[in-house]
């Protein structure tokens, strides 16, 4: 299921360096966003640059946190910013797909970085939900969000470099293909092992989840290394190259979670169906 689907709540668990993470994805997503305005929306500029100061900001008091206590104030505070950021990457996302405004900010990008905005949401009020009933329907939803959200690079990879780069643009749609297939896969699984526990198949989906995301993480580190050195042409700026880098290897940490925990689950499995010997 879609990370908008009400039921779809993340694995992972928050702790403070994934929350220091995602304040500075949501802090480049408003410095993106404004460098793709038309310089004659100024008012949606301006709302950038806020929503740029206010991440900031909240990344600066993150280095403070050092109780419970203080981490519990702080996730409250933080989750009314992100709501206002989905709210405003949802309303910036109604005007381009009504040709309400223009500038060079794909819809597709806004779609994906509201997405990752609602992901950082579900985050943060997990820690008030508790233990999740069907961890399996997180392992899976999980895999079908990040599974999206790497081949949404690799598509955006392939429209922002340089067409004369054609090595690199057939490389980056590879990846699209090979991720979009994955996620069709990672949905099927979805549906089919709804409510239930871990089976092989899943463990066994895993370990190629986790193969083909080190290839696209080593494909992303090499463009970002040859951006950030000016040896390739591209309209990729350096930081945006290194914020889909930094966002494969978190999920490279989420799917190593996953793999130990299934682990466990098999374990545990394995020794509720031991016979009592005779
Ligand atoms: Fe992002
Ligand atoms: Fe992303």
């Amino acid at each position: 299921m879609d990370i908008f689907c009400r039921q779809v709540i993340p694995y992972e668990c928050l702790n403070l360096s994934r929350v220091k993470f995602w304040l500075r994805i949501m802090k480049e997503h408003s410095l993106f966003m404004k460098l793709g305005f038309a310089c004659t929306d100024v008012e949606l500029i301006r709302q950038a640059e806020q929503f740029y100061a206010e991440f900031e900001d909240l990344e600066k008091q993150a280095q403070c946190i050092n109780n419970d206590e203080s981490f519990m104030a702080f996730v409250e505070k933080i989750m009314v910013a992100v709501k206002n950021i989905f709210a405003f990457k949802r309303h910036v996302l109604h005007l381009l797909v009504n040709c309400k405004i223009g500038g060079s900010n794909y819809p597709l990008l806004i779609d994906h970085i509201s997405r990752e905005a609602m992901y950082f949401c579900k985050l943060l009020g997990k820690i008030r939900d508790g233990d999740i009933k069907y961890p399996v329907d997180s392992i899976v939803s999980d895999n079908v969000f990040w599974l999206r959200h790497m081949a949404d690079h690799a598509r955006f990879i392939a429209g922002l470099l340089d067409p004369s780069e054609r090595d690199f643009v057939i490389k980056a749609n590879d990846f699209a293909a090979q991720f979009e297939r994955l996620q069709l896969q990672a949905r099927d699984l979805d549906s089919m092992l709804w409510h239930m526990g871990p089976n092989s198949d899943l463990m066994r989906f895993e370990t190629d989840v986790t193969a083909a995301t080190i290839q696209i993480r080593d494909f992303k580190k090499a463009a970002r290394n040859l951006i950030s050195a000016c040896k390739i042409v591209s309209l990729i700026p350096p930081l945006l190259a290194d914020h889909v880098l930094r966002e494969a290897e978190y999920f490279l940490q989420v799917l190593e979670a996953i793999q130990e925990d299934l682990h466990c689950m098999e374990e545990s499995q394995i020794k509720t169906c031991d016979y009592p010997e005779s």
